[in-house]
């Protein structure tokens, strides 16, 4: 997402990690900025996106906080925990 770096230091804890991955530990985890900016580039509002090498779920987080449909495809099974806490762990305020 575009925010600022003022409205990213005044974002309660536990919605930075959807703006900035800061706590996940997968080695080449993207920047949620610039996935979801190739997604609106690509794609609209209900789309289904398909990411064959979803890693943490990048592209999954930017997915539903953008309103496309999404499907994850990964070879780690750590990897799939890490996108489904959080793809799934997104707050409704932000949808
Ligand atoms: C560059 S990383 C993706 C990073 C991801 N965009 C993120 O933000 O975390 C590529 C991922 O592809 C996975 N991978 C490699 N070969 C694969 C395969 N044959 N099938 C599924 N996943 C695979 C790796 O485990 C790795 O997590």
């Amino acid at each position: 997402m575009n925010i600022s770096q003022e409205q990213y230091n005044k974002l309660p804890a536990e919605y930075k990690e959807y703006f900035e991955p800061l706590t996940n530990r997968h080695p080449t985890v993207k920047s949620l900025a610039v996935i979801s900016w190739l997604i609106r580039l690509v794609s609209k509002k209900g789309d289904t996106v398909l990411d064959p090498f979803m890693g943490s779920g990048t592209t999954g987080v930017a997915c539903k906080l953008l309103k496309r449909n999404f499907i994850g495809i990964e070879l780690s099974e750590e990897y799939v925990k890490i996108a489904e806490a959080r793809i799934n762990g997104i707050p409704n305020t932000l949808l």
